[in-house]
């Protein structure tokens, strides 16, 4: 199985996401492997990490296009490079911040992942951290889950909890958030190879 994996900027949740499939050995054990990373952005800093480890880069850059529709759909010409016969790629977004077109979420629906940085269905959209401490939040958190055309609202695959504590900037907690999700997206993904991995030939 072929991953693919969406950035837009540091790309630090990919970066968790391809270590851990070295260490855990997912070509092995689910014959999966991460294919590309493919950015929106030419100047994404997750970029030059994916080149310096091998693994394959591809940008779509937005602003080459002149409506949503036309990007998505040369960004699923892209992807659709990365498929194999018989079994279709599947396609990570990781701090990736394009809104994604129905036709789009329809084409890789049950095989589109995403994390989001709080505890869904609380807080979707941006600025969660900021958001959360606003409300006076104990807990915050993130989730992976099926990315379907209402944003941040698909089934969800894992969460994790942090707490909020009372002198919380954003910035302390959107790190302690970006921790548990470097944890939970490897784990959700590992998870989800495993109950799709093809059937043996
Ligand atoms: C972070 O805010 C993270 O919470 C969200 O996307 C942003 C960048 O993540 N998932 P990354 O470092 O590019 O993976």
């Amino acid at each position: 199985r072929n991953i693919v994996i969406l950035i837009s900027g540091t790309g630090s949740n990919m970066r968790a996401i391809a270590a851990a499939a070295e260490r855990d050995q997912w070509p092995e054990r689910f014959g999966a492997r991460v294919a590309a990373v493919i950015s929106n952005r030419p100047e994404a800093k997750g970029l030059a990490w994916a080149r310096e480890h091998g693994l394959e880069t591809q940008v779509v850059d937005h602003r080459a296009y002149a409506t949503r529709e036309a990007f998505d759909e040369a960004l699923a010409r892209v992807i659709d490079g990365y498929e194999q016969p018989q079994e279709p790629a599947l396609v990570v977004l990781a701090g990736f911040m394009r809104i994604l077109t129905p036709g789009f979420v329809e084409r890789y629906a049950g095989r589109l992942l995403n994390i989001h940085p709080s505890l869904l269905p609380a807080f979707p959209g941006l600025h969660t951290h900021q958001r959360v401490i606003a409300a006076g939040c104990r807990v915050a958190g993130a989730t992976v889950h099926e990315v379907t055309a209402e944003l941040d609202h698909g089934p969800i695959l894992e969460q994790a909890a942090v707490p909020v504590l009372p002198c919380d900037t954003p910035e302390q907690l959107a790190a302690r958030v970006l921790s548990q999700e470097h944890r939970i997206y490897p784990q959700a993904i590992a998870q989800w190879l495993r109950r799709h991995r093809a059937v043996a030939a």
